[in-house]
């Protein structure tokens, strides 16, 4: 058994392998929010509510002339607007007389096995799950709400979502939403947090929790580059071995936002969701809404730890694709080799070269369709451009394949642009407001997938295209900003549901992709990362984690995407030098390692690679061959932080058994009297014996974590480093 309900003290206890949730229904019937951490055994932590009174911090009228009992600073779990709590909340709607209040107290609750489903939306899965639905209603009659709890016993972790239902007959709208609301009592912490643009996703921010609202969003219809839909709060002293951090994943991939708020007796509450911004959602009578889920986990451990929970859980829960733990194809991208400008012969030539060095998968980038020879026109044309490729894809994808490897294309199924064939038919069916003016971004124009026609019509003519070729793999790319929302498919009083009536049809329509074709290997994309994040994973187990592949910014991008998200899922390419997105050089050896530990590829012209570094490459690809399963299932450690550390970079991949290691890193500079560096290993059997495989010298795990082993000196910036640890008793 994982959930307890303890009818004496109404108490809720949720049970992980090593963690505790508790709530309790309070005399008044308000859901109080009790304690998440480490397994307390069998304590019932209400003793932690201490009455006291903070004058200005009013009293719901049931509690009488109790002056302590109050709404503004007990910890609740799914706090409503509008009844003397001022802080954010999770709830907020216009109710028939347009009066914002809404006041839930406890009605019931039910256990099941199995774990709940949202609708079209989503979530974690799989056997051994079990679920707690408590039951809130609103005093007024109006509102119904289900607060949904996962609980993944094994993998330690827990899910939340809610379900709101109207139970009057007046429409009520909802105007905030949130998957996710938690009360800390007064406790020091930190809120680390993933910003960026677009070429440097996932930056990582570490800031002692101040008082008043910080507010982590996005209102760009995507989760974005900018911030990341996953925060983490941990002890100020946490580290990555030590303390205490929690993890709150979204799995949501449109806006958003992550909102702490430190009170006036410093408690802290977060809460996570859609945006409210341009959010109103009508509910008719006896209509529900579900929001998406949040993953949590928390770690007594530190970071690390923290970091093992949320990979296992995404690979074994999330994530559905065949793939996820299995070897993936190694793919060369043509776009950084040709852009738009290609033809049939020169994208054989690079496929040629591709199966010398050992690649497995030819992926066809941007430009394969429409009249599409650079990005002013064809988005939305999805048939092929005979001028470039004579005869269709089919006759490449069959000399490619014959060459013994597999065929994968790129599209773009929620874009249009102005210079299209279907814009020219359907101008009304891009997201627009005619009598304002458009806001281009790289030159398109958002199709409105809220509409189901558009969907259809979109998803019908790749199908098309998909079957002719009999396509292996598909990167599914997104490339602005939504903005002038405004759908031609919806009547005014609905326009507040266009965002996530978005998201809705994007996700059926991946839906609808990877059920059609369960062999395919999907990848996401959105400008690189701008839509990196749980939802996506959700549908394909691998994202394209920027567009920055310079191997130097990428240590910084991709240290922050691996808090929450696999290493196995982060496409990660070997590209050209001078780099395409800094002009930075840097040696072949070292830009393979940097793209070892993502999902391994290249993206550079082939043909124009010297004998040597095709040997060179070929050596990476076999390397990359016998640890890939360490990247697909093993625990990944971060072994130095790239926003502090200006010598070196490293990280450390360890299989489940501790059975062996690979340690890789980048020694950032050249120094003359050198500093010796030593990395201090982590995850390995202190008792066991290892052997580094090129020097053959057997080490004690404990030594390698004690000890550290030191960095190789030598001349030049961004050395490669790469080791590898066998155990041999
Ligand atoms: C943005 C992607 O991130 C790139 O990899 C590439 O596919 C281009 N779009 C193509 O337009």
């Amino acid at each position: 058994m994982s959930i307890f309900y303890n009818e004496n003290d109404r108490v809720f206890t949720l049970k992980t392998a090593n963690t505790m949730y508790q709530m309790q229904v309070s005399e008044l019937g308000h859901l109080l929010h009790l304690y998440y951490g480490a397994d307390l055994g069998d304590t019932v932590t209400d003793y932690r509510l201490v009455s006291v009174e903070h004058s200005f911090s009013g009293n719901p009228y049931e509690s009488g002339f109790d002056r302590n009992y109050s709404l503004d600073t007990l910890p609740q779990e799914y706090a409503g607007y509008g009844n003397g709590d001022y802080r954010v909340c999770a709830l907020k709607v216009e109710n028939p007389d347009g009066s914002e209040i809404v006041h839930l107290v406890y009605d019931s609750f039910e256990i099941s096995d199995g774990k709940y489903a949202l609708a079209g939306l989503p979530a974690m899965h799989g056997d051994g799950a079990k679920t707690l639905k408590i039951v809130l209603k609103d005093t007024a009659g109006h509102l119904e709400v289900e607060l949904l709890y996962g609980v993944f016993e094994e993998r330690d972790v827990i899910t939340r979502a809610a379900r709101i239902r109207n139970a009057g007959t007046d429409t009520v709208t909802l105007r905030e939403a949130m998957s996710l609301q938690i009360d800390y009592p007064k406790q020091d912490m930190d809120l680390i947090h993933f910003y960026g643009r677009h070429a440097m996703e996932r930056m990582t921010e570490r800031t002692p929790l101040a008082h008043g609202i910080h507010s982590l969003e996005s209102v760009r219809g995507t989760s974005s580059h900018h911030h990341n839909p996953f925060v983490i709060l941990c002890d100020h002293d946490a580290t990555e071995q030590h303390g205490d951090c929690y993890g709150y994943a979204l799995v949501y991939s449109g806006n958003f936002k992550a909102q702490t708020e430190r009170d006036q007796i410093d408690q802290t509450r977060l809460v996570m969701g859609i945006h409210p911004a341009h959010f109103a959602w009508k509910l008719g009578e006896n209509e529900t809404f579900e929001t998406p889920e949040t993953v949590m986990a928390y770690s007594e451990q530190g970071l690390s730890h923290l970091t093992h929970l949320l990979h296992d859980a995404f690979r074994s829960n999330l994530i559905r694709s065949k793939y996820v733990e299995s070897p993936r194809p190694i793919l060369i991208n043509n776009w950084e080799a040709t852009y738009f400008d290609f033809n049939e012969e020169k994208l054989y030539g690079i496929a040629k070269n591709a199966k010398e060095i050992g690649l497995d998968l030819f992926v066809l980038d941007d430009g394969w369709f429409g009249k599409r020879d650079n990005d002013l026109s064809g988005l939305g044309d999805w048939y092929v451009n005979e001028q470039k490729l004579k005869g269709g894809l089919a006759p490449l994808a069959e000399k490619i394949r014959g060459l013994g490897m597999k065929f994968g294309i790129w599209i773009e199924p929620e874009m249009v642009s102005e210079d299209s064939d279907l814009f020219r038919e359907h101008p009304d069916w891009c997201l627009l407001q005619p009598q304002h003016s458009a806001v281009r971004s790289r030159h398109q124009l958002n199709l409105d997938v809220s509409r189901k026609e558009v969907r259809d019509h979109v998803m019908n003519q790749i199908f098309r295209v998909l079957d002719d070729c009999r396509i292996d793999y598909v990167k599914w790319d997104m490339n602005r900003s939504i903005a002038n929302v405004f759908s031609a498919g919806l009547p005014a009083e609905r326009q507040g549901e266009i965002y996530h009536r978005y998201m809705l049809g994007l996700y059926e329509m991946m839906e609808r992709l990877v059920s059609r074709y369960p062999d395919l290997l999907f990848e996401n994309c959105s400008g690189g990362g701008g839509r990196f994040d749980a939802g996506m994973l959700y549908y394909s187990p691998q994202i394209w984690c920027s567009d920055n592949t310079d191997a130097i910014d990428r240590l910084k991008i991709q240290y922050g995407t691996s808090f929450a998200y696999p290493i196995s899922t982060m496409g990660a390419h070997v590209s050209v030098c001078p780099n395409h997105q800094t002009g930075r050089t840097v040696p072949l050896k070292t830009r393979g390692v940097v793209a070892s530990a993502g999902t391994f590829g290249f993206e550079l012209d082939l043909e124009k690679m010297t004998e040597e570094e095709k040997a060179e490459a070929k050596a990476m690809v076999q390397e990359y061959k016998s640890m890939e399963h360490l990247v697909q299932t093993g625990d990944y450690y971060r072994l130095s932080d790239p926003f502090k550390n200006e010598d070196y970079a490293a990280w450390q991949f360890v299989a489940k058994d501790q059975s062996e290691s690979v340690v890789s890193g980048v020694i950032l500079r050249g120094e003359s009297s050198p500093h010796i560096h030593y990395l201090r290993l982590q995850g390995l059997d202190g008792s066991a014996h290892y052997r580094e495989t090129e020097s053959g010298r057997v080490y004690t795990g404990a030594a390698l974590k004690k000890a550290g082993i030191p960095l190789p000196t030598g001349l030049g910036d961004y050395r490669p480093v790469s080791m590898r640890f066998v155990r041999v008793n």
